[in-house]
């Protein structure tokens, strides 16, 4: 419809009234509209719709009254106003489990470094650049939280300082200052699960099981970035889970969706274990 009629008293009246008696209202999107105007009218896509159905579907699911922190994208450290660090994440992984978790019922908070994918309907998402901006918004997001998922890909360096002006390429070489980023997962304890990540290219195992003693991790997602078909970019991933026993789990190839299942099975069993929800 036309947004002078959405917006309409009348509409609003009955749109109020009938989520009273339990309907739930799938918003209009906002865009151009069939009359060349601009404004919330437009019919949802169908991505939008099935997130709304599958959110719905999924509220008495295995993690209803659960609040999990989950992180994504590849962190970008700017060196001048228009250069940035970055790195090859594409933030799938992380989508995947905010997405999972939401059709088991939880709330989730979705902490993204900038990333091409849709924002997920139905979960709180947070837009963060910096790892010093991530670290802050995980502080803020995990006290009211029985989990945390690190799956961002946090840089470890950050530029020294950033030039208030566009670097010119005139002066020749270019050395640049690197300063280590905050760790946040080893900064950050608490009275919740806590999950990390590790993309390797060599001695998968060991540098992962190094990770979950120093991060002080309940358990540690990792993967090979050199194997086809797994990590950055690909829809599919190939991991290996290690918790606190030292103990590896290796999973096949699967879709991201998939692991992310297997990864909140672990965390739906800790947490049970534990005894604790928030
Ligand atoms: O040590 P490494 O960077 O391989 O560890 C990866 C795990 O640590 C990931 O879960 C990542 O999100 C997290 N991490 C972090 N802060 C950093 C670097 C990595 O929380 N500065």
């Amino acid at each position: 419809m036309h947004t002078g009629m959405w917006e309409n008293r009348i509409t609003q009246e009955n749109v109020i009234r009938l989520k009273e008696r339990g309907f739930y209202i799938i918003p209009p999107d906002t865009g151009r509209l069939a009359s060349g105007g601009y404004g919330a009218g437009r019919f949802p896509d169908t991505g939008t719709i099935l997130g709304h159905i599958k959110k719905i579907l999924g509220k008495d699911g295995d993690m209803a009254g659960i609040n999990i922190v989950v992180t994504a994208g590849g962190t970008q450290e700017p060196i001048d106003p228009v250069r940035v660090i970055g790195n090859r994440s594409s933030g799938k992984m992380g989508y995947a489990i905010a997405e999972a978790a939401r059709d088991r019922g939880a709330s989730v908070t979705l902490i993204t470094a900038p990333t091409s994918l849709p924002v997920p309907v139905g979960v709180e998402v947070v837009n963060v650049e910096t790892a010093d901006q991530m670290k802050e918004a995980v502080e803020k997001a995990v006290s009211r939280s029985s989990a945390l998922i690190m799956a961002a890909a946090v840089a470890d360096f950050r530029a020294a300082s950033i030039s208030a002006q566009k670097i010119k390429k005139e002066s020749g070489n270019l050395v640049l200052e690197l300063v280590p980023t905050p760790d946040i997962l080893s900064g950050i304890n608490g009275n919740f699960i806590k999950v990390g990540f590790a993309a390797e290219s060599q001695d998968l195992v060991a540098n992962a099981c190094r990770k979950v003693e120093r991060k002080k991790l309940d358990f540690i997602v990792a993967n090979d970035i050199t194997e086809k078909d797994s990590g950055f970019g690909a829809d599919t991933n190939r991991v290996i889970i290690i918790g606190q026993d030292g103990m590896p789990e290796e999973l096949p190839l699967m879709s991201k969706r998939a692991v992310a299942d297997r990864i909140l099975d672990r965390v739906v069993r800790l947490l049970a274990a534990k005894g604790n929800k928030k």
